[in-house]
């Protein structure tokens, strides 16, 4: 007997990253045959426009002198080209598909404001001046690792979660942080599944004040030697290389400190499935796939994957075992 499993609303599917790869691979060839002058002129055009469009998307200012950590200066793999990362993103306000780069711009950032609040002895509202000033920034080149299975390695320009932790001393109180993602109805595209007709908007994530401390979590606000693209969560975002991409919200708008575990977006929407920690972790498959490999993206100019073995804590075992004992 044959069963068509019928996937449930909510789902990320599966299909994204093969569909994606049939997208690159169909512009390779589009390309090689533009080459060769087989191809129509109007056809070369739009990628050549759309190629252009992207760029223009990711030409933001520059972060001048900018040193790169030395404990981060590299892994074992080379960094993901700009132009592959640029338009493979997960950012669900703006679409379920990974070529959410043209929406996301529609994302209004100017006069942006973060708020820390909760469970502090010194709640704070920051600017983006103010985040620069306050919190001096670094390069750091981390493995990216998303729950579906692919992979990517990028270079985060940002500071280190602790140095703000250290400026608003959350009370002894404090055992959670929740971070909460901008979000605005009116520009926001969603995916057009949903739970019981609602989903659990804004997009939330959360940490536990010991993982927020851990050397490794970084607030990102730039990539690539620039500021943060509006597709990869401008202007500021988190970045926990241990744990699966989906831990890291975009385009925080506040960070809020509470006593106990704060509910979250995707957990929300199936605990099972995404779990509050999501450690990345080989011998935990997830339950529609496994997590033994992955996917890594960013060995060429296009988008050709390589099988790797996925890591435990995605290669950052040293710095974060101790926290799980
Ligand atoms: N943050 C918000 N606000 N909305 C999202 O949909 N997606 C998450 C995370 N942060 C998401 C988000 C997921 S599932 C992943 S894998 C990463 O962002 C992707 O980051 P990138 O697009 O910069 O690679």
């Amino acid at each position: 007997m044959t069963f068509i499993r019928v996937p449930k609303s909510w789902e990320i599917p599966e299909r994204e990253v093969t569909s994606e790869a049939t997208y690159f691979n169909r512009r390779r060839f589009l390309k090689t045959l533009a080459g060769a002058s087989i191809l129509p002129i109007l056809g070369c055009q739009a990628s050549e426009d759309a190629d252009n469009e992207l760029e223009a998307t990711l030409n933001v200012p520059k972060l001048e002198s900018i040193k790169t950590n030395p404990a981060f200066a590299e892994v074992d793999r080379p960094i993901t080209n700009e132009l592959l990362a640029g338009r493979y993103n997960n950012y669900y306000e703006f679409g379920t598909g990974k070529s959410i780069w043209q929406a996301a711009q529609s994302l209004p950032t100017d006069s942006w404001k973060v708020e820390v609040t909760g469970l502090v002895k010194n709640p704070r509202t920051y600017d983006l001046d103010d985040l620069q000033k306050k919190f001096p920034l670094e390069e750091r080149i981390y493995r990216f690792r998303c729950v579906e299975a692919w992979s990517m390695v990028l270079p985060w320009i940002g500071f280190p979660m602790k140095r703000l932790m250290a400026e608003v001393e959350p009370t002894s109180k404090a055992q959670f942080v929740r971070f909460i993602s901008y979000d605005n109805p009116k520009i926001r595209i969603g995916p057009s599944w949903s739970l019981g007709g609602k989903l659990p908007w804004p997009y939330t994530e959360g940490l536990s004040v010991e993982e927020m401390a851990n050397e490794l979590a970084f607030f990102a606000v730039g990539i690539y030697g620039h500021l943060l693209p509006k597709q990869h969560g401008a202007p500021i975002r988190e970045v926990i290389p241990w744990k699966y991409g989906f831990k890291g919200a975009k385009s925080i708008v506040k960070i809020e400190f509470v006593e106990s575990q704060p509910a979250t977006f995707w957990n929300t929407i199936d605990s099972h499935e995404y779990d509050f920690e999501a450690n990345v972790n080989p011998k935990k498959p997830h339950p529609r796939w496994s997590q033994a490999t992955e996917k890594f993206i960013g060995k060429g100019e296009d988008f050709s994957w390589e099988k790797r073995e996925t890591l435990l804590y995605n290669g950052y075992e040293e710095y974060v075992a101790s926290l799980y004992v």
